[in-house]
């Protein structure tokens, strides 16, 4: 607890312009993985709906489901700054509920902040949760919950009109009370300006190289991602291949019976494989 990344951690890294490490992790192992590499945040995002679940969006992933893995990323990765990921339906419905559900990720699942997909409408949400002691990451530009309602996505702000309309909600949910931002699928040059103009720190999920750090998917930076990934996500590892190589040799020694092996048997203490011969001979 004594070494736990801080809020003032990352407004730190902010006013002394270190790009703050973000990664999008569903479970112990890969959050384990991501602590001992020294990320600064985890985020348990949504996206465990399709990467998790294999839904083919973010909507159904259930609440009680989120916070059971924020729980296990938590248990993984004691010091990170922990983000949890509110899912569609858990504070849209009312300012009552988003405050409630927004608090289960604090403690029940050991959280120090919760993220939600935000336009105007959700500010009077963003400053009921933050008054309520819950630090709130507003997520703004593309918004993967809206999908039913624009039915594709394509970048964000890249003519001026839109581009001032997002500057604005920027300043708006910072006003409110946003705690920190993320903007997603933006043009590079828009989320520079919103980075530039916001006291509280910007992540970046696709959105370039101008904001005060970057998010990716775990999947996707590890090469395990089978379908195709957004333009923005760079591939760190090929871990996928490796993993159906590592499957494959299995299902051949096992197969073949060459595994398991002596080495990876439990055997009886010395002598006593020679008297159960005995006592099974004695039954027969
Ligand atoms: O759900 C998620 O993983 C996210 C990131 C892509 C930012 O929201």
């Amino acid at each position: 607890m004594e070494n736990r990344v801080t809020i003032a951690d990352l407004l730190k890294a902010k006013r002394e312009h270190r790009q703050i490490v973000a990664v999008s992790c569903y479970d112990y192992t890969t959050a384990r993985l991501a602590a001992q590499a020294q990320v600064d945040v985890i985020l348990v995002g949504d996206s465990a709906a399709q990467l998790v679940l294999g839904h083919d969006c973010t909507l159904p992933v259930p609440l009680d489901f989120m916070v059971t893995i924020t729980a296990a990323v938590r248990r993984a990765a004691p010091d990170i700054y922990l983000v949890a990921d509110m899912p569609f339906l858990s504070y849209q419905t009312s300012m009552a509920d988003a405050i409630r559900n927004a608090g289960r990720f604090l403690v029940e699942a050991g959280a120090q902040m919760v993220k939600f997909e935000v336009t105007g409408a959700y500010l009077d949400t963003v400053r009921a949760v933050s008054d309520a002691g819950i630090p709130v990451m507003a997520h703004i530009g593309i918004l993967p919950q809206w999908i039913r309602t624009v039915g594709r996505f394509r970048a964000e702000a890249t003519t001026a009109d839109t581009a001032i309309d997002l500057v604005r909600l920027a300043e708006q949910m910072v006003q409110a009370g946003a705690s920190a931002l993320l903007i997603e699928g933006t043009a590079a040059e828009v989320a520079q300006a919103i980075t530039e103009r916001s006291a509280m720190p910007v992540i970046s999920c696709g959105s370039g190289p101008g904001c005060d750090g970057q998010i990716l998917v775990a999947p996707d930076i590890l090469g395990l991602s089978l379908e195709s990934s957004p333009k923005f996500a760079k591939a760190f590892g090929e871990l996928g291949p490796q993993a159906v190589e590592a499957f494959r040799k299995y299902g051949e020694e096992v197969r073949a019976g060459r595994f398991p092996d002596t080495e990876h048997s439990y055997h009886m203490k010395p002598g006593q494989a020679q008297q159960l011969r005995e006592l099974l001979g004695k039954n027969d």
